[in-house]
C-alpha cells in the first residue's frame, strides 16, 4: 500500500504560513507537519527525522517545504536542508518563502506571452522584496536586460550585485525612483514592467504608462488598492490599456496558484528534487502551456 504523503512545512516566521499550508492540503498533502521559527541551526534534526523514517524506495513520500516571509532566511533554510541529505538518503524540497518564486514565475511567463525576453529591457519596480528579487532573476535568466529599481539607488544596486552572482553574464540596471521625475527616468525604454511594490502603494502612475511609446506589457503584482500600477485593474489579464498589455494580481494570481500547487503535486514524484526559481519557472511553463 502506498504511503501517505507528509510535508514538513519549515517556516521562518514566528507563525507558519496559514496559506502555504492550505494550498499543501489542495494539492494532495495528507498531513502536514508545521515547524515555524525554523533556524538553520534546527534543521539537521528535522530533516533527518525525515530522511531515517522511511525505506529509500518510499521517501518520495516525504518531502520539506520552506516558506516564511524573509526570502534570504528561507534560502539558508534551503542550505540548510539539502546540506543534511547524504548518499540516497534525501527527500524533495520546495523553497517558496513569500510565495516569492511561485508568483515571479507566473508574472515572468505571463510577460514573456506578449514581448520576447532575449535581449528585452525589463524594468523591475520594487524589485528589491522578496517577489521582485526572483523576478528579476527569472527575467535575467530569461536573457532580458533587468532594470532593478528602488527608492534608494544603494537597495537597488546591493541587490543587483547580489544576483549578479547567481546568474553571471547577465546584465543588470540598478536606478532609483524616489520621485516622478526618476520614476519617468526608470520606465523610459522598457518594453517589460513588472511592479513588485509592498500593498497598496502605487509606484507608476497611469500618466507614465507607456509614455514612450515603447512599453509592451505591464504586469502589476499589488491586489490591495490603489493598484502598483495606475490604471491597471486587479482583474487585469492581457487587457490592452495605453496600447500596452496589461496584468494585474488577481490576473497573475491564478497561474501562482496552479503553479504553487503543482510544484508541491511535484516534490512527490522522486526523491532528489530541488526546486527553486528557475524549476519552479520551468513547473510554470509546463501547467500553463
Ligand atoms: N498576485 C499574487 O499572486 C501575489 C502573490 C504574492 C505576493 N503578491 C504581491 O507582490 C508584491 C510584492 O511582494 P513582496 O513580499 O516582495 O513585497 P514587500 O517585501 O512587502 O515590498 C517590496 C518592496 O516594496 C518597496 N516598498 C515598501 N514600502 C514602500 C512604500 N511605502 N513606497 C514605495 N515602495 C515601497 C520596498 O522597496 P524599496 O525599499 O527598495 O523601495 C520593498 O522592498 C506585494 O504587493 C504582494 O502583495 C502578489
Amino acid at each position: 500500500m502506498s504511503k501517505p504523503k507528509i510535508l514538513i512545512q519549515l517556516d521562518t516566521d514566528p507563525h507558519c504560513s496559514v496559506f502555504d499550508a492550505v494550498v499543501a492540503v489542495d494539492a494532495g498533502v495528507q498531513h502536514l507537519l508545521s515547524y515555524s521559527g525554523v533556524e538553520p541551526s534546527g534543521v539537521r534534526d528535522l530533516v533527518h527525522g525525515a530522511m531515517f523514517t522511511r525505506g529509500p524506495g518510499d521517501l518520495h513520500h516525504t518531502a520539506v517545504f520552506i516558506g516564511g516571509s524573509d526570502v534570504t532566511a528561507g534560502e539558508r533554510l534551503l542550505a540548510s536542508v539539502t546540506a543534511a541529505f547524504f548518499g540516497p538518503l534525501r527527500v524533495s524540497v520546495l523553497l517558496d518563502s513569500s510565495g516569492a518564486n511561485t508568483t515571479a514565475a507566473a508574472a515572468v511567463l505571463s510577460a514573456a506571452r506578449h514581448q520576447a525576453l532575449p535581449g528585452a529591457l525589463a524594468l523591475v519596480l520594487a524589485g528589491t522584496g522578496p517577489v521582485g528579487q526572483r523576478a528579476a532573476r527569472l527575467l535575467a535568466g530569461q536573457g532580458a536586460v533587468v532594470r532593478l529599481a528602488s527608492r534608494r539607488l544603494s537597495r537597488a544596486t546591493e541587490v543587483c550585485d547580489r544576483l549578479a552572482q547567481q546568474i553571471p553574464g547577465a546584465r543588470w540596471e540598478p536606478c532609483e525612483t524616489a520621485d516622478a521625475a526618476s520614476t519617468a527616468r526608470a520606465v523610459q525604454g522598457a518594453a517589460v514592467v513588472l511592479a513588485a511594490g509592498t500593498a497598496g502603494v502605487e509606484l507608476l502612475p497611469e500618466a507614465l504608462l507607456n509614455a514612450d511609446g515603447g512599453l509592451r506589457v505591464a504586469v502589476d503584482l499589488n491586489a490591495v488598492p490603489p493598484a502598483g500600477i495606475g490604471g491597471i485593474e486587479p482583474q487585469d489579464r492581457a487587457v490592452t490599456r495605453n496600447g500596452v498589455v496589461t496584468y494585474g494580481a488577481l490576473g497573475v494570481g491564478t497561474d501562482k496558484m496552479r503553479i504553487h500547487r503543482a510544484a508541491v503535486r511535484r516534490l512527490f514524484t522522486r526523491n532528489d528534487a530541488v526546486l527553486d526559481a528557475e524549476e519552479i519557472l520551468q513547473i510554470g511553463r509546463e501547467v500553463l502551456s
